[in-house]
């Protein structure tokens, strides 16, 4: 048994004995999702896309006339989730070279801290690579500190402290007050974003949340729970310590044809984020906006509702109305979820969203893995990928 396998059912047992738990100390306390910064092509014309899709509001703006002058960033936000939209001005910006090698992408996974220097410094002494020494933004407002590190492909991780900063953003932004074109869909906060990486590459990953991040594993889904006649993955769930920030992280299995993960792996290039799932209290609602405002959705077969009610039982929304918008249900101990999946929301088959509510269920929809990469591979199949 290789290091990295022996450290896996030690993060198990830590993370279920809540006693142990209790007596480690959380060397990186994490408040949540401090905010998900894009590097996109055309800032602006993402952040409508955002706005009138998506139904967040522009809330902050950086660019020329704010005395940014290689780039434009907007900040669009609904509930607790925070997207930043960044393009450069130049093409030979290092943001350009990003977006030259994978499109419009996430670049940074932003974790709100209550101290910065520290999150900077316990992470990069157990063996992070730095990405941003620990920097203070003033402008008057306050402050902010932010530092960043590394984590797969060309994501970061950056660390943000605004205990003393009461302005809209950053320093750098200037505060919009209304958004006259937001049409809101009910998104509340980030479930979990999910990491894709590269073949064999799933414990080196586990062993960073684990060592580097003090993260535990949460679940674990293998190829058994995650395959199909032709393709199949790997998944593991870490979370942070009080549970606020969830990664899963995902590996490709050995398939009869071209998994999903292989070919966003080949299409991205490389690891980065594969799908972040957003919150909502009512799905029928937030589902039915979305679809209204032009959100693609993946849709599964009828059989699957037929099924619907023997495998999870009595559940408060009418299936009739899940089948309308191809909403799925699962269901484990403590309650059940619903969910559903947009489409790519770009040209190139990588990143996409994940609409979540959970009613007790704390899992991640083992039960509709199957049904959802039977649609992945009907899509993967009108590209001519699989
Ligand atoms: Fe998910």
């Amino acid at each position: 048994m290789s290091t990295a396998q022996r450290t896996i059912p030690k993060a198990i047992s830590s993370h279920f004995d809540s006693a142990s738990l209790g007596k480690q100390r959380d060397f990186l306390p994490l408040k949540g999702t401090d905010h998900v910064e894009f590097y996109v092509g055309n800032a602006r014309q993402a952040a409508h896309f955002y706005r009138t899709a998506f139904g967040m509001s522009l809330v902050a703006y950086a660019g020329p006339e704010t005395g940014q002058r290689d780039r434009a960033s907007y900040v669009v936000q609904q509930g607790k989730i925070r997207f930043v939209l960044t393009t450069p001005l130049s093409s030979d910006h290092p943001i350009a070279e990003h977006i030259h090698r994978h499109g419009d992408a996430v670049r940074v996974v932003a974790l709100w801290v209550d101290d910065a220097r520290s999150a900077w410094q316990e992470t990069t002494s157990r063996g992070a690579v730095s990405a941003g020494e620990p920097n203070v933004l003033t402008d008057e407002h306050g402050e902010v500190v932010v530092s960043s590190i590394h984590t797969y492909g060309d994501t970061i991780h950056t660390f943000v402290e605004r205990e003393k900063y009461g302005g809209p953003f950053m320093p750098g932004y200037r505060s919009i007050n209304s958004d006259p074109i937001a049409r809101p869909t009910g998104l509340i906060h980030i479930d979990h974003m999910v990491g894709n990486v590269g073949w064999h590459e799933m414990d080196k990953w586990v062993n960073f949340y684990t060592h580097v991040m003090g993260f535990s594993l949460y679940q674990h889904f293998d190829d058994k729970d995650i395959s199909t006649e032709y393709s199949a993955l790997m998944s593991k769930v870490m979370t942070n310590a009080n549970g606020f920030v969830k990664f899963p992280i995902n590996e490709p299995a050995v398939g009869k044809r071209r998994s999903q993960v292989e070919e966003y792996l080949d299409y991205f290039p490389g690891p980065g984020v594969q799908h972040i799932a957003m919150a909502t209290n009512d799905i029928l609602h937030t589902v039915n906006k979305l679809h209204e405002q032009g959100v693609e959705f993946l849709r599964v077969p009828h059989t699957y509702y037929t099924e619907l009610q023997d495998r999870v039982g009595k559940i408060d929304e009418p299936i009739e109305e899940l089948e309308e918008l191809g909403i799925l249900v699962d269901r484990d101990d403590e309650g059940y979820m619903l969910q559903i999946f947009t489409r790519p929301v770009e040209d190139r088959p990588t990143l996409f969203f994940e609409i979540i509510q959970r009613h007790g269920s704390r899992s991640f929809g083992k039960g509709n893995f199957k049904a959802l990469f039977e649609a992945l591979e009907r899509e993967q199949q009108a590209r001519g990928n699989l």
